[in-house]
């Protein structure tokens, strides 16, 4: 056999190998079928969709649970009220637990008497904006003094190390 030959029959090897090998990596763009995968997907909105029989959604719901629990918590009047000190921005100058900031002075534990509370919400002296009994009702002050009211004390200027003289 001349080395000719050789050379010939080797190159038609590689050439096939090359052939086979191409041809093996077609079929990866088999990937249509992962697009077929995805279609099924939509058919997860759905489930999202249909809130309403709450009991069928029990196993995918472990999350709504907590949400009623937290929802069973709103009932006492300071939960309430916390829910209305942010709803209605109280909480963007007084800050989250009231306890004051650059844009207001601290709200709680101990707000001024009611009367006066609803009083100066209604029509503020300073920068504050006004809340109309339309925004807020008095019902809903209440629960928001009650939230004020709960406020932790702070702890006394000399217990804090920074502070203390
Ligand atoms: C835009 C900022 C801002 C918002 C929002 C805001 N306040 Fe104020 N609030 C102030 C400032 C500033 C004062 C200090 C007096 C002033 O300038 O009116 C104040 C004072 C008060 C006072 C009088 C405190 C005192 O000891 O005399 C009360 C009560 C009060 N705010 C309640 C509320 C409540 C309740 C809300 C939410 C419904 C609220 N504020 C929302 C800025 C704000």
């Amino acid at each position: 056999m001349s080395p000719w030959l050789v050379a010939v029959v080797v190159a038609v090897i590689v050439v096939a190998t090359m052939v086979t090998a191409v041809a093996q990596t077609r079929p990866t763009p088999q990937a249509p079928p992962r697009r077929t995968a995805p279609q099924p997907r939509p058919a997860s909105p759905p489930k999202r969709g249909a809130p309403e029989p709450a009991e069928t959604k029990a196993p995918p719901a472990p999350a709504p649970s907590p949400a009623q629990a937290k929802a069973a918590t709103d009932a006492t009047p300071s939960d309430a009220g916390a829910t209305l000190y942010k709803k209605n921005g109280c909480y963007e100058c007084h800050v989250n637990d009231a306890q004051g900031g650059p844009q207001g002075p601290r709200l709680g534990p101990n707000p001024i008497p009611f009367p006066r509370f609803v009083a100066y919400v209604r029509n503020p002296a300073g920068d504050m904006p006004p809340f109309t009994a339309k925004v807020i009702s008095d019902d809903d002050l209440s629960k928001i003094y009650t939230f004020l009211q709960s406020r932790p004390t702070p702890p006394p200027v000399k217990d804090i190390p920074l502070l203390a003289p």
